[in-house]
């Protein structure tokens, strides 16, 4: 039987890790959508027309270690503002979220355009200074050098394209559970998505 769990939320809020979570609990496949973003980014920073990236992506191309850079990161959130990028990539999204077997997607819009009758939606948020804060340790951890306000304005902007953009802004999807992890450890986070999804199983 088809499932689609939707999680959507800002940059380093905790989605990722709560979604591969979420997926090997329930057994679900799981498609991080920020990647088919990231990866139009990286061709985009490679020369290559956004749309035309976008219209001829293949699975390798998720496949790159390069797409967890910070630069690959705004040039993706700068690809998702146009349209057509958008439209290039919504089947393959669509497909997954109806696997049979079950399907968690997270993302920027996953709950409000790509499967807006998911069975459980999630938004998962943190205050600006705590995703940055993450975000600085894990690029340290990770040997990419990082510094407090660099990133903390990184993260802002990035917020900024994605939730003032006309096509598809992140927001809350209707009837979305909200998570705020600013005060939660990982497994307090994990604890209360799972719980949240169980109430609509
Ligand atoms: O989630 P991640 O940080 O990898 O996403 C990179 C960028 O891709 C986001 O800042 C956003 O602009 C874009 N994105 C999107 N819609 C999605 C997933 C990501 O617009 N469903």
């Amino acid at each position: 039987m088809a499932f689609t769990i939707a999680i959507d939320g800002p940059a380093a809020a905790g989605k990722g890790t709560i979604s591969k979570a979420v997926a090997a609990h329930f057994g679900f496949a799981h498609l991080d959508t920020g990647l088919l973003y990231r990866a139009v980014g990286a061709k985009l920073l490679a020369g290559v027309d956004p749309i035309v990236a976008a219209q001829s992506l293949v699975p390798e191309d998720l496949e790159d270690p390069s797409l967890r850079t910070p630069d690959v990161a705004q040039a993706a959130s700068k690809v998702a503002v146009i349209g057509e990028v958008r439209a290039a990539l919504l089947d393959f999204q669509r497909a997954f979220a109806r696997r049979a077997g079950g399907a968690v997607l997270d993302g920027r819009d996953i709950g409000t355009v790509i499967c807006p009758r998911a069975e459980a939606k999630l938004f998962v948020t943190a205050s600006a200074e705590v995703r940055a804060d993450r975000r600085c340790k894990e690029l340290i951890g990770r040997g990419i050098e990082a510094d407090f306000d660099t990133v903390l304005a990184d993260v802002k902007a990035r917020d900024a394209r994605d939730m003032e953009r006309s096509e598809a802004p992140l927001k809350p999807a209707q009837g979305a559970v909200l998570i705020d992890t600013s005060e939660l450890d990982i497994d307090a986070a994990i604890a209360a998505a799972i719980a949240a999804i169980e109430a609509r199983k």
